[in-house]
């Protein structure tokens, strides 16, 4: 087994709550416990690629626990394997892993932690497979990696929303409207199904159940008829109707994923009002989703996530991804999950709750 005296950490992605508090966990359990050193890498991978990395003192990592964002910094264009140079306005995709061997081992790197999501897992399963030794740890508002019951940052994310949510329902219920708030998740659901019934929301459309127009309509309706002169719409910004597809914003063509999804609930109001004319805005929460201090629950998470990332790495484990299983701390394979994204089953015991308790998934 390799013996371990300096590793590197980085955060790559979308920045996300508790970011900061991994990176504590993690630099303070290797100074303490372990006798290491800490490089910071900054901006994920892009770090790597351009051998920008430097040495973590305890006090830079001293007083970040409740700071949103990273420290360090994050890029959620930069794949190694799949890096794009701008050659004169023309962009060339190439393959700069060699480049990052050689600065991970200028640096004397003897492992990276690296702290992302799906696609920061990617990056860190072609590094294994190059032989540099990478644990991961999962982090996402969207609460979507492969293995993972729950990433750090999607209980921040929740709460926000959920708090926006109760805002809203003051306008719907004073102007007798429908109110449609789009929230983030990419192609999963979750961060809209727990926003969705912690809001009491009428209705809660998600990615993995397809909407019918018609359905919705009939319910508004019903439930203006009936003296309900408001309701209220949770719409997955990866939402689709039966048959159609979802809203792209727009494209970042230097990404390894290049869409970006948006704009369903502004859709949403126009198909509503031409079918039911009730009065319909949309309201979409972007980035805010993302923002400010972590809540409690993803402090403890997060340093939790840390601190197993630094316990195995000492233990003898090789590109490993952290995760919760069961409510437990474990690892899987890092290459098992690359690449993947974990969906809300149509049956899942909060979409059959949601359902039980007369909330609409609009099929
Ligand atoms: O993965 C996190 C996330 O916030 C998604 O929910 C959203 O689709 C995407 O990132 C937005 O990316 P960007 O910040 O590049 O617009």
């Amino acid at each position: 087994m390799a013996t371990i005296k300096r590793i590197g950490v980085l955060t790559g992605g979308g920045d996300c709550p508790g970011l900061n508090a991994v990176i504590r966990a993690v630099s303070k359990t290797a100074m303490n416990e372990f006798k290491l050193e800490v490089f910071g890498v900054e901006d994920g991978f892009l770090g790597l690629i351009q051998n920008r990395m430097h040495l973590l003192h305890w006090n830079d990592v001293s007083n970040i626990l409740t700071q949103g964002g990273t420290i360090l910094g994050t890029s959620n264009r930069a794949n190694p394997q799949r890096f794009a140079i701008d050659r004169g306005g023309k962009t060339e995709w190439v393959n700069v892993t060699d480049r990052v061997l050689d600065h991970v081992r200028g640096s004397e790197l003897d492992a990276l932690v690296c702290i992302g999501g799906d696609g920061t897992m990617t990056g860190a399963a072609n590094l294994v497979e190059s032989g540099i030794n990478c644990i991961g740890v999962p982090k996402t508002i969207d609460n979507d990696i492969e293995g993972c019951e729950r990433t750090f940052g999607f209980d921040t994310a929740v709460h926000t929303a959920a708090e926006c949510f109760d805002k809203i329902h003051t306008t719907a219920m004073s102007h007798h409207r429908v109110m449609v708030v789009e929230v983030m998740g990419r192609n999963a659901g979750w961060l809209a199904l727990h926003t969705g019934v912690a809001s009491g929301a009428d209705i809660i459309l998600i990615p993995e159940i397809p909407y019918d127009l018609e359905i919705i309509a009939d319910l508004l309706r019903r439930r203006s008829r009936n003296g309900k002169r408001f309701s209220i719409i949770c719409v997955s910004e990866g939402a689709k109707p039966k048959g159609g597809d979802v809203v792209v914003a727009r494209r970042v063509e230097t990404s390894p994923d290049p869409v970006r999804l948006g704009g369903i609930a502004i859709k949403l109001v126009a198909d509503i009002e031409e079918k039911t004319k009730l009065d319909v805005r949309a309201t979409v929460l972007g980035h805010i989703q993302r923002g400010g201090p972590p809540t409690p629950a993803d402090r403890v998470l997060a340093t939790q996530f840390g601190y197993h990332a630094l316990e195995i790495l000492m233990a003898g484990a090789q590109g490993q991804l952290v995760v919760q299983q069961g409510g437990r701390l474990a690892e899987v394979p890092i290459q098992s999950v690359a690449g993947k994204q974990r969906k809300v089953a149509p049956d899942d015991p909060l979409v059959r709750t949601a359902r039980a308790v007369g909330t609409c998934f609009g099929d």
